[in-house]
């Protein structure tokens, strides 16, 4: 953990939380002077009849000059950055409101950047390499959770390269993040249990950071406890509130954590199962999660002993025992919200194994974050055991 170095905590400017906060859009809106906004969601967000609500609120509160971009696919390409982002210039819009998952969320972050700026948009990717950002920008999530609302990142997929890339910079955090749970009921099963899962892996790699601060760590415990406690109620009871209330607030912390902390080596090995087999975030990431774990767990004992005691181990766990505990613990609520526990099942080639190894020693920017080293040779080592 960093202790002795100034620290900054990133998060967005106005944080709303709590039943039914997706109220006070409208206010915020307004206070943020958006005249004209572009709504950026997605199909299925639509389709649950989130937005017609939202619109609704906004027109009562007499917001009527808006447009709406849902051409989103999960995982947002680059070409969809910038057909929103043509949208936004040709109708004169002045501000964004992005309300969806991360995928929309991260898209809508990307074009907040992108419309004032005339470069390329690959020329936008990696650490601040964007200009000054110069339309306000709201994040309202529909599922638990990315926590895309209150970090620094927008994750795009490069079709060309087959790769998952990240534009990284403080001009992404939003000026309002609304976390507002009832905008979470409508998720369906299987999107609960892989954004659930997303925020776990947040939690856990950001406790076990090596640049976890006094500030991150009680949120990512927080977070590994809610999720323990209301992930599996949230897939098999979705109209649950009290659930829902849990794994938004839970996918929240973590996302203050790991936008702070960073993730490690299990969202860096995701990050080519999601580029080139276009397997979901949470998935990818979950495939990655008990393999890595077993790596790490003889490099930080006694952080797996305070992560076993957040799944509720008893406090009289020993330093042993805890990572076996912590390893079983999210097999078990992987395997209750019924995510495939191997590659081999989404017909990955086995072939193609030392290919991915090399993507992923390429994250550098993660893999920095992992508290044990990773060589070429462990990250195949780790793909084979997750195959
Ligand atoms: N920027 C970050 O900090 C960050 C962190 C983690 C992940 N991500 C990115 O986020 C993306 C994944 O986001 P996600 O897991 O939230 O999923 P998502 O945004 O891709 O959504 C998954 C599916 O669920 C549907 N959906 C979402 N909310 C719904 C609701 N309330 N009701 C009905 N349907 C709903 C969507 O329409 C979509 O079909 C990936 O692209 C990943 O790279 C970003
Ligand atoms: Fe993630």
């Amino acid at each position: 953990m960093r202790t002795s170095t100034v620290q900054i905590f990133k998060t967005a400017r106005r944080l709303l939380t709590g039943a039914h906060a997706s109220h006070e859009l409208a206010r915020e809106m307004q206070q943020l002077n958006m005249q004209r906004p572009l709504i950026v969601t997605d199909r299925g967000v639509s389709e649950a009849g989130i937005i017609d609500t939202i619109k609704e609120q906004l027109q009562q509160a007499g917001i009527t000059e808006l447009e709406i971009f849902a051409a989103i696919n999960a995982e947002p390409e680059m070409a969809v950055v910038k057909a929103c982002r043509q949208l936004f210039v040709e109708k004169s819009c002045d501000g964004i409101v992005a309300i969806g998952g991360g995928s929309a969320m991260d898209t809508g972050k990307a074009v907040a950047v992108y419309a004032g700026d005339d470069r390329p948009l690959v020329e936008l990717f990696g650490e601040e390499q964007v200009r000054p950002r110069r339309y306000p920008l709201i994040c309202m999530p529909t599922t638990a959770g990315t926590g895309s609302e209150v970090t620094n990142i927008s994750i795009l997929a490069d079709t060309a390269a087959q790769l998952k890339k990240g534009i990284v910079s403080n001009e992404l955090l939003p000026d309002v993040a609304i976390v507002a749970p009832e905008l979470t009921l409508s998720c369906p099963p299987s999107v609960t249990a892989a954004s659930g899962i997303d925020a776990l892996v947040h939690a856990v790699e950001s406790y076990l950071s090596n640049f976890a601060t006094a500030l991150t760590q009680p949120y990512s415990l927080a977070a590994v406890r809610k999720i323990k406690a209301s992930l599996v109620r949230a897939y098999e009871d979705p109209e649950c509130m009290l659930a829902r209330e849990e794994m938004a607030t839970a996918s929240l912390m973590a996302g203050l954590a790991f936008g702070n902390a960073g993730v490690g080596a299990v969202h860096a090995l995701a990050y080519p199962l999601g580029g080139r087999y276009h397997l979901s975030h949470g998935l990818s990431n979950a495939m990655m999660f008990v393999p890595v774990m077993r790596w790490n767990q003889s490099s930080c004992p006694e952080q797996f002993v305070e992560l076993a005691k957040a799944f509720g181990a008893p406090d009289s766990i020993q330093t042993m025992a805890a990572g076996d505990f912590v390893i079983a613990q999210i097999k078990e609520l992987c395997e209750a919200v019924n995510i495939p526990s191997t590659l081999r099942t989404f017909d990955i080639p086995e072939s193609e194994l030392p290919e991915l190894a090399v993507a992923a020693s390429g994250v550098t920017r993660l893999l920095r974050n992992n508290p044990r080293e990773l060589s070429l040779n462990d990250i195949e080592a780790i793909y084979r055991e997750a195959y």
